[in-house]
């Protein structure tokens, strides 16, 4: 048999989804689901191995071809960019960027340059460069709603869900920005090494999202 295909998850909320579509193609994933501490995982029937990521870097482990797969947001892949191929919307984790303010806060008009906080600086920076707009960036790491409670800025620039978060802070969306949801991501060396393996697992991926 053939060296396994490697595929790195985003672990966390994609996570789970992404097994559940492994299980629908009929793979058995108990060493992913037993996991424990470990973070390189087999999936033996379907000639898989599974490495569990943070986002940012599975993107980086798919551009430099350790891994020859990935799953990852649509958000990553636009505040990260980098050379790989985008195959296929995997349907699950749909959210979307939003900018958001404090309710009732007039953000657009005037002369003043406004302040945005956002985990994802270059998907704010494009935003408000499409509007002709001149704002200032900050990045934060955690929490950005905090950062118009904090009035450290006027608005953020964020992912979108429930909206929950925003009401339970008093802040409301002002613009939608672009949909989110999980992407399938291939090393551009492996879509030709392995072109085979990987139309096959994509054939049986799209038959089952
Ligand atoms: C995201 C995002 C919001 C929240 C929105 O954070 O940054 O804070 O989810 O979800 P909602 O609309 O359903 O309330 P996440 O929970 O991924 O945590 P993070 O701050 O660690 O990125």
């Amino acid at each position: 048999m053939n060296k396994p295909i490697r595929i790195a998850l985003t672990k966390g909320r994609l996570e789970k989804d992404t097994i559940a579509l492994f299980e629908r193609i009929g793979y058995d994933c108990t060493a992913v689901r037993e996991k424990g501490r470990k973070l390189i995982l087999p999936i033996t029937d379907g000639n898989l191995e599974v490495v569990l990521a943070k986002a940012n870097d599975v993107i980086t482990y798919v551009e430099h071809g350790v891994c020859d797969i990935g799953v990852v947001g649509k958000d990553t892949i636009m505040e990260m960019q980098g050379k790989y191929f985008e195959l296929c919307d995997l349907g699950f984790g749909r959210c979307r960027f939003a900018l958001a303010t404090k309710k009732g806060d007039k953000f657009f008009g005037g002369y003043d340059v406004k302040t945005i906080a956002s985990k994802y600086p270059n998907v704010a920076r494009s935003f408000f460069e499409s509007k002709g707009m001149d704002v200032e960036i900050v990045k934060i790491e955690g929490s950005v709603e905090l950062a118009p409670l904090l009035e450290l800025s006027d608005g953020i620039v964020d992912i979108v869900e429930t909206g929950t978060t925003l009401k339970e802070n008093g802040l409301e969306v002002i613009e939608d920005i672009a949909p989110i949801s999980a992407r399938l991501i291939v090393n551009t060396v492996s879509m030709k090494l392995r072109q085979k393996e990987i139309q096959q697992l994509l054939s049986l991926i799209e038959a089952n999202i």
